[in-house]
């Protein structure tokens, strides 16, 4: 046992994007190409040396290697104990909810979410902070420019650790605790909501469909669902975790979740459908053949929040990411707290929950969450819609139309432009910025813009600036088109284009989406010459 110091050199490229650094395995699998990441961090949060580290990740390709990598090198460095899912499985946020509950120093998050897995896959790693949220920009950029010097990294010679049996280990003089990944979970859930009427709502024999797309929400959604609250065996499929995911790419939105879809379209269709991403942050919420939308999914669960156990006393404010529908917005004025709006990423919402300024939070990337824990939380909003369809008795369907009654109808969709060339990304992208100063005042038929701008951010916490984070082009008329470059991608650029438009009249609420916002695809497709710069005539992804 000893522990050693190995000469290596800067790696370029280790800078995390919108949700820590991913990249395709075969470049994690490159000498010292994880180890220079993660020595990165311990240098850059010298509160570990001494400190409490969560590790544990999605169960993908690399999980477990990177898992053992990871432990050797927090004993070398100083690590006093470290609480590992069992299997190393964490989804991702179980481990802000273990961050939180036992006061860690900080938690390693091993996870590409959404991204495909397996040995041609992605692979991800971040750093998460002890109020359990993504580290901030100030850290990742930290971390980002300490691997640019990075000269040797220190690791334990020390055999593995069996990661498949729950209990007590030493390795050097730290302590590693292996733990049931969803125990403390689990626990947390049933603090938030009426686990009682939702019982008694499965027992009535309503049913739901979980589809866990062979990823991490499996065992969480198995036993809360099925073992808990006494859904019917088979409720959850999908649900054995596995290291490509079966195939499958692992986010839930109606391009990827086929199956679901489907289910849910049938005459014998449950009451409701759902499903989760590769490390059960994202939600999907499906009524009978009726897909709810995320951004409205965030304004209906404001909405409806006094209806939850853990937010009956009253929400203090909605935060949504910019490209996110106004839905939220409008729930906010009517409940008179306020509504931010901040850049893409979760990590924006974390000093906002801090400051008791956002009870919750969403995006409209399938992901929603509350002060609860610092990451978004799939199976949380499962729960939700499934505590208030038993609560109300309603249905999603009756839900959602009812919400649309009261507050208009933002009509949403996102399209994706994936695997573009990146220069030709980045050049349709200045070539919008080019254009922002003289753009108000233009009108493209009954469409004219009243203000456009390259999205910036100011925190109202901590006073720090974020800025291009979109261009966004709102019209008189109150629709909006925004673009942005993905920031999670790791093949080329992907481009994507958010498209809205209010509909106050319930007599047009039941045009179908694609329909209603065709003339807004055409101008935004102008606007920024998508076909002509990229030769692509339609989106890879319509969410
Ligand atoms: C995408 C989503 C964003 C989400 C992130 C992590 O990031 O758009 O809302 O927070 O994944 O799940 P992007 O690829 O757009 O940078
Ligand atoms: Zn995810």
């Amino acid at each position: 046992m000893t522990v050693s110091t190995i000469t290596t050199a800067p790696i370029p490229g280790q800078k995390p994007g919108t949700s820590g650094l991913r990249k395709k395995v075969t470049v994690f699998q490159q000498a010292h190409y994880l180890e220079n990441f993660v020595q990165s961090i311990f240098d850059t949060v010298p509160e570990l040396n001494g400190g409490v580290l969560v590790l544990g990740g999605d169960g993908r390709y690399y999980n477990r290697v990177a898992v053992q990598t990871i432990l050797k090198m927090a004993a070398a460095n100083g690590v006093v104990r470290v609480l590992v899912g069992q299997g190393g499985f964490l989804s991702t946020p179980a481990a802000s909810c273990v961050i939180r509950k036992y006061h860690a120093t900080g938690g390693i998050i091993l996870s590409a979410s959404h991204n495909p897995g397996g040995a041609d896959g992605d692979f991800g790693i971040k750093y998460n902070i002890d109020n359990g949220g993504p580290a901030p920009e100030k850290i990742t950029d930290a971390i980002y420019a300490r691997t640019q010097a990075l000269l040797e990294y220190r690791i334990s010679d020390q055999a593995n650790i069996p990661l498949e049996k729950k209990g007590s280990y030493t390795l050097e003089s730290m302590l590693v605790e292996v733990i049931d990944p969803v125990a403390d979970y689990a626990e947390l859930m049933q603090k938030i909501f009426d686990f009682d009427a939702i019982r008694a709502w499965f027992a009535q024999g309503h049913r739901m469909h979980f589809d866990a797309m062979s990823a991490i929400s499996g065992p969480y959604a198995k036993q809360i669902f099925e073992g808990m609250l006494g859904a019917a065996p088979g409720t959850v499929v999908n649900g054995e975790p596995l290291e490509d995911f079966g195939g499958h790419h692992p986010d839930p939105n109606p391009a990827h979740a086929t199956d679901l879809i489907r289910i849910m379209a049938l005459p014998d269709a449950p009451e409701l459908g759902a499903a989760s991403d590769g490390d059960a942050d994202r939600n999907m919420i499906v009524g009978r053949n009726f897909l709810v939308s995320p951004s409205d999914s965030l304004a209906i669960m404001a909405a409806n929040a006094a209806l939850i156990p853990a937010y009956k006393a009253g929400i203090s404010g909605v935060a949504r990411s910019m490209p996110t529908s106004r839905a939220a917005d409008l729930v906010a004025k009517a409940l008179d707290v306020p509504c931010y709006e901040t850049p893409t990423g979760w990590k924006f919402f974390g000093n906002l929950l801090d400051a008791g300024r956002a009870t919750l939070c969403g995006e409209e990337s399938y992901g929603s969450g509350s002060n609860h824990v610092r990451e978004k939380d799939g199976v949380w909003a499962v729960l939700f819609w499934l505590n208030l369809l038993a609560i109300t008795g309603k249905s999603v369907n009756g839900i959602v139309t009812e919400h649309w009654a009261r507050f208009g109808r933002h009509y949403y969709s996102r399209h994706d432009y994936e695997a573009l060339d990146v220069g030709i990304a980045n050049a349709l992208m200045a070539h919008l910025r080019e254009q922002l100063a003289g753009l108000a005042g233009q009108c493209f038929g009954a469409y004219c813009v009243a203000m456009a701008d390259d999205f910036a951010y100011d925190d109202p916490v901590d006073g720090s600036r974020t800025a291009n984070q979109g261009v966004r082009v709102l019209f008189e008329n109150g629709a909006r088109v925004v673009y942005r470059l993905s920031g999670t991608g790791t093949e080329g650029a992907t481009l994507r284009v958010y498209l809205e438009l209010f509909e106050g009249n319930s007599a047009q609420h039941a045009v179908p989406v694609q329909e209603m916002l065709a003339e807004l695809i055409v101008i935004a497709g102008d606007l920024a010459q998508i076909a002509m710069r990229t030769g692509r005539k339609e989106p890879d992804v319509i969410a």
